[in-house]
């Protein structure tokens, strides 16, 4: 078999990213007491939920089935992408028809099935927890705390990357050395004729200041191929005592290529307060309702006299 053909057969074998899992099942401890009785995903970021943020820009990069990853507590999330009946009739009996089609179109935007952690054991543990739903398929991983501005969404940036070197891919960015201990660090070679690809040779989840191996950060958003299930099978407790999905990323790098992509945009922490307001008054800034008078609001304050 020639060359050329063998790699369109790969390339068939290994297929396209049809499925993105989303992890939600952890306690959100960052925002106490807020998130106490409602899951962070469904902190409000202007007036959609953050989790939303993530299934849009899965859906518009052409992913068709999404996994979201709950626990106790999450139901709010099902609800959210539920069709809400008795909430459309009573828009459509008060005349406010705009409305109910946006509420009825967060449920239609994407077919979502739900699978349950039962122990917040890790992103690691989470991101297994979803084996069954994925199958034996290449798919993508979005983090809904890492609120991403990108043309085209930085998931299809990545789709696009696998489609070309069909290996996983995690998206990377440039951190301060001193806040590496926040990531997962890559310890990566630039890839000859790309200025963005690095063919990671390590990655270490959290390393203090002093032992990272570089300020090569991974942000949630990553590319797996099935491989992924039988490292994460295979690792222990890693920092923090959980299952790491890094940890078992860098056993993968053993047998299969994994490539660290710095995307292109531009990312909001919305996991942490800082994070998240500095995304609530820019999203706001920009959203076009809102944003002019948001604008004068913010010019007209006397920021050292609050
Ligand atoms: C997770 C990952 C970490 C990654 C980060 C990006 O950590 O474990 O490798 O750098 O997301 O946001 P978490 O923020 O969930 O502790």
């Amino acid at each position: 078999m020639c060359a050329a053909r063998q790699t369109r057969e790969t390339r068939r074998d290994m297929g396209h990213i049809r499925r993105a899992v989303f992890p939600a099942a952890g306690w959100g401890t960052r925002f106490l007491p807020a998130t106490k009785a409602q899951p962070k995903e469904m902190l409000p970021l202007v007036d959609k939920p953050i989790i939303q943020y993530a299934v849009e820009e899965a859906v518009d990069s052409g992913i068709e089935n999404l996994v979201i990853v709950t626990g106790r507590g999450k139901s709010s999330i099902e609800d959210h992408f539920d069709i809400a009946f008795e909430l459309e009739a009573a828009l459509e009996a008060r005349g406010k028809p705009h409305l109910r089609d946006l509420v009825r179109s967060v449920a239609e935007a994407a077919s979502i099935s739900y699978v349950r952690q039962k122990e917040a054991l890790g992103l690691g543990h989470a991101v297994l927890t979803a084996r069954g739903p994925v199958g034996n398929e290449p798919f993508a991983v979005l983090l809904s705390d890492d609120v991403l501005v990108a043309r085209p969404p930085c998931i299809r940036q990545m789709m696009d990357i696998f489609d070309a070197y069909q290996s996983s891919v995690v998206a990377i960015m440039e951190v301060p050395m001193r806040e590496t201990d926040r990531y997962g660090i890559i310890r990566g070679t630039p890839l000859p004729g790309s200025d963005r690809l690095y063919e990671v040779r390590g990655m270490v989840e959290k390393p203090a200041a002093g032992d990272a191996p570089s300020n090569l950060a991974i942000i949630g958003r990553y590319i797996l191929t099935p491989s992924i299930f039988e490292a994460l099978e295979a690792t222990g407790e890693g920092s923090g005592g959980e299952i790491q999905l890094t940890d078992a990323l860098r056993r993968l790098t053993a047998t299969e290529r994994v490539l660290a992509y710095k995307f292109d945009g531009r990312r909001y922490d919305a996991g942490e307060k800082l994070g998240f307001l500095k995304a609530t008054v820019e999203f706001a800034l920009r959203d076009q309702e809102l944003g002019p008078a948001f604008r004068s609001y913010l010019k007209s304050l006397d920021i050292d006299g609050c």
